[in-house]
């Protein structure tokens, strides 16, 4: 079921409220965030245009493999785009990267056991409407590709790539790793990532099969399960 809302504080927020109400893949979307919240307890700018969306599933695989969801997540939405023409990337843990500018993200958070996925993604708005600082690290698909993408249909193939690909936690965590390093815009490449309030250099090897980031340091693989990658050398 979908509930679209016109205004919500934030469609996480909304369904962490209504847990209880709703059953898994129930889906609440919003055409305006006014909370809308990123990782980092950061604000999430989310106006008209954008999509803004959240969903439920109740994993039935151990607890330690929930880290896998927001992976799978990031893996799904780069799979739908692709198929209306958008070649967009991944930076780990779950960044959507357009012409090396943001375009989406994913905010997964666990309650009751259920995990409520969070997607916003900038879709049919002008990057214009960013204030100065976020222009310079984010960007929408309209103003990149000059091109509308229809919000519902991109939702629902959204949904059923999820729906799909979570299997592949099961069954198939060799091909998680596949997938990513297919859409990983860092991959082979010098990156530093931010890491428990330290700084770390290396070289970017993809996931593990639990979805820690593998960066060659000196000659050492070191994995990392949380962190943001902060700069890249172009190579
Ligand atoms: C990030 O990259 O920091 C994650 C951003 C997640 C934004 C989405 S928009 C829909 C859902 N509701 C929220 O308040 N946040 C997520």
């Amino acid at each position: 079921m979908i509930y679209r809302f016109n205004i919500l504080s934030s469609t996480n927020d909304y369904t962490k409220k209504h847990i209880d109400e709703l059953k898994d893949w129930d889906i609440v979307v919003a055409n305006a965030q006014v909370k809308g919240r990123g990782r980092y307890q950061r604000q999430w700018y989310s106006p008209k245009g954008g999509l803004w969306f959240s969903t439920i599933v109740s994993p039935d695989f151990m607890t330690e493999d929930y880290g896998l969801v927001p992976i799978i997540t990031g893996i799904s939405v780069i799979k739908a785009l692709i198929k209306f023409g958008v070649n967009a990337g991944l930076k780990w843990p779950n960044d959507i990267i357009l012409k090396n500018k943001k375009i989406g993200g994913i905010l997964s958070e666990l309650v009751k056991n259920r995990i409520i996925i969070g997607i916003g993604i900038n879709l049919n708005f002008k990057n214009e409407l960013f204030n100065q600082e976020l222009k310079k690290i984010a960007t929408t698909i309209f103003s990149e590709l000059d091109k509308r993408i229809p919000q519902e249909k991109l939702l629902k193939n959204i949904i059923s790539e999820i729906q799909k690909n979570i299997l592949l936690i099961k069954k198939e965590r060799d091909k998680i790793k596949e997938l990513w390093k297919k859409f990983d815009i860092f991959k082979g490449k010098e990156i530093e990532i931010i890491s428990g309030n330290k700084a770390y250099k290396g070289k970017e090897y993809g996931i593990d099969e639990d979805g820690k980031l593998i960066l060659n340091i000196d000659g050492n693989d070191q994995k990392f399960i949380s962190g943001e990658i902060v700069s890249s050398k172009k190579q």
